[in-house]
Parts: structure tokens; sequence; C-alpha cells
């Protein structure tokens, strides 16, 4: 079957023909429950006609121009992102994917605070395959593939209080995703949250929040550090931010973004007309009530049903859901047999759940009770 793609990617066992709401539908005739949202990326649906339409349009009107130009598609995005971001930040740098946004993260950070050459990042923390954003990946040791890391790394434990005080004077940065997604959807305490955010108060260390995964409504509010409540100098968004449409954004506060000139930052296709036209479209729905009570609703629903033995532990907050099982891979294999789609994640016995942020409670039931039988069938 594959004559020239790389060979990188052990692929599902059917080919996707076409998608509507949360289903997808195979070249074989198969009707698959999409519980993983092509990796938390498909934020509406499949198939939204009124996302297809505005994207249309835009593609009619104006299809490209670079960064050597003002766009108002552009400002609207980024007007519409700063609106509901913490006001801790203040402008968007639109970039590409998600490594892209956390390897300009870290650069603008390290740039910021020259004389500390030192960032920490969480084990278990996936941030992305560039350079930057590898190292601060947890096991990157397996697959780095550089002779050097840009910088030193430091990688402190989930949710140890002890491990904050690796947070001193000689760091420039703290990244963390306030949920983890591939680290088994794993959600911060509270307590812990707010007590790295003061360590980095105090010792002025630049906090990034990742929202690659766990942003844009996927944990049930816009952005995930506002239910944290926290005020991070810089976010990464990307994922869901463009509901399909491949889009990274960078957001930083106003001390930074004084800092930035002409130069420091670039990239030919980021918010591009596009891109900005999806960003726009997708921040505006996000937002609205009545799509994030649906969340919380079919969230909530997940949470207590999904605890069936041998599921032991459900885990994350929103629609970034983990199920913990030793029966994680059997539990995955005969869910997909069955038609449903579920993630996996860096642990073996924890399987992901990211579908469309609009799925319902009657989805929700269905995923439910094939999940029931599966777990009867292997226990
Ligand atoms: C939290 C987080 N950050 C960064 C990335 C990297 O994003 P991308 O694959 O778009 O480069 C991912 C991808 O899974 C992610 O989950």
């Amino acid at each position: 079957m594959l004559k020239q793609l790389n060979e990188v990617y052990p692929f599902l066992n059917f080919i996707p023909s076409h998608a509507s709401g949360s289903y997808i539908y195979s070249e074989d005739g198969r009707k698959i429950l999409d519980m993983y949202g092509g990796h938390a990326v498909t934020s509406l649906g499949y198939g939204n006609e009124q996302f297809s339409d505005f994207l249309s349009k835009q593609l009619k009107d104006l299809i490209f121009q670079s960064n050597a130009v003002n766009l108002p598609i552009r400002e609207e995005a980024s007007t519409k992102l700063i609106s509901l971001a913490p006001d801790s930040v203040d402008k968007v740098f639109f970039v590409n994917s998600g490594a892209e946004a956390n390897e300009n993260a870290l650069k603008i950070a390290l740039k910021m605070s020259s004389d500390r050459k030192k960032v920490v990042s969480l084990k278990h923390a996936f941030h992305g395959r560039t350079a930057a954003a590898a190292a601060v990946t947890w096991g990157n040791e397996k697959w780095y593939g550089f002779p050097n890391k840009p910088m030193n790394v430091e990688f402190i434990e989930r949710d140890s209080v002890e491990g904050l005080n690796k947070i001193d004077n000689d760091v420039a940065a703290v990244i963390i995703e306030p949920v983890q997604g591939i680290g088994g959807a794993y959600a911060f305490d509270q307590s812990y949250i707010s007590a790295l955010e003061q360590k980095c108060k105090d010792h002025k260390v630049l906090l990034i929040a990742d929202e690659v995964q766990c942003g844009m409504a996927r944990c049930g509010e816009v952005f995930c550090s506002n239910l944290y409540n926290i005020k991070p100098d810089m976010i990464t968004l990307a994922k869901g931010l463009g509901g399909g449409i491949p889009v990274g954004a960078v957001l930083v506060s106003k001390e930074i973004a004084s800092a930035l000139g002409p130069g420091d930052l670039g990239s030919t296709f980021g918010g591009g007309p596009l891109a900005s036209a999806a960003v726009s479209f997708v921040t505006s729905k996000i937002q609205d009530k009545s799509f994030l009570e649906n969340i919380s609703r079919v969230s909530a629903l997940l949470m207590k049903g999904c605890l069936v033995p041998p599921i032991t532990q459900v885990q994350g907050k929103g629609l970034l859901i983990g199920l913990v099982s030793d029966f994680a891979g059997e539990i995955k294999a005969r869910l997909l047999d069955k038609n449903i789609l579920v993630g996996s994640s860096s642990f073996k016995n924890t399987i992901r759940l990211l579908p469309p942020l609009t799925l319902s409670v009657e989805e929700v039931e269905i995923f439910i009770e094939t999940l029931k039988e599966v777990c009867h069938e292997v226990s």
C-alpha cells in the first residue's frame, strides 16, 4: 500500500472517506465514533457547514498573503484570542504547529533572560519534536536526534512541591501543560499549579503555559490557564485552534511584546488568511455559553460512566480524559473492532479520550454502553 510515504506512522486499520459530526466513515463502509478527534484537532466536529462556508469565502477572497502585509482577518483572529485569554498576555504571534509555537516561546524566554541558561519542564511532558521543544519533552533521550540541546533542561516531578525548589534564579522559564495530554490526560492539582506560579514570580522566572492540547475549550474553559486561574507570561496554542486547519500561536505579555522588534520572529505561513479565518471562526464558536455547557455536561457523564472495572481511574478535565486500566491496550483494540476510536498515551495503561467538543449526550451513551461491553469481555 505505501509506495512513496515514509513509514513513520503505524496506521489504523481503516481509511477514512468522509466524516460528519463525531463520526468518521471509512472506504469499506464502517461508521466509526471518533473519541480521538484527530489528536484533539477537530474541535468543532466534522462537516460544520458554517465553518466550511466561512473558509470557502476566505479561499475565494484571498487564499494567501504573507506577514509582509497587514491583514484584517489576522487582526480579527488575534483580537478575539486576546479578549478571552488571561490578562497577562497581550499580543499574538502566529505559527503553524504546536512545536513551532513552543520553539518560539522558548527562544523568546531565553532571549528575555540572557543571563539564565536553564529551562524547567515537567516529567511526562510533551512539547513537540523540534530542537528546543523536544529538549523540554520528557523521555527525549530515546529519540532526540540532535548532538546537543539548545539549553539546559531540568525535569521536575509532577505535583511534587519539593521539586519546585529547582525553580531558582538560574532558570529562564518553566514550561508546563496545565493538563498534560500525552502524559495520560493528567490534571495537575490546583494547589501545585498555584505554588509553581508563585515560585516563578518569586524568582522572576517566565511561565509558559503549553495549551496546545489542553487549550481552546478542550478542558471546559477557552483557556486552560483561566481554569487554573494562572497568569502565564506566554501561552502556546495549536491543535484545536484551527478546527482542522494547521495553525499555532504564541501569546505573549506586554513586557515581552515590547522587547520584540521587526525581524526577531518570523514564519512564511504563520497567520495566513485561511489560518486566521479558521482561528477567528473557532474562537467565536467555542466561547459560546451553550458550547461550553455541552463540554461540561458530556465530560461529567464520561467521568462517571467510564469508571467500569477493569478501569480503575478516570482522570483529566473537560474532554481531555484518561482511562487507567491494566487492560488498556486490549480495551482500545476491542473498541475499534466495535467501531469506536480512542487514543493512547505515553502510559501503556492509560487510554486517552479527545473527542470533538461537539460530542452529544447520545454519543456519550453509545460510548459508555460499548465500553461496558468491552470491559466485561476483557475481565
Ligand atoms: C501539549 C503539546 N504541545 C506541543 C505539541 C506539538 O504539536 P505539533 O504536533 O502540532 O507540533 C503537542 C502535540 O501533541 C502537544 O500535545
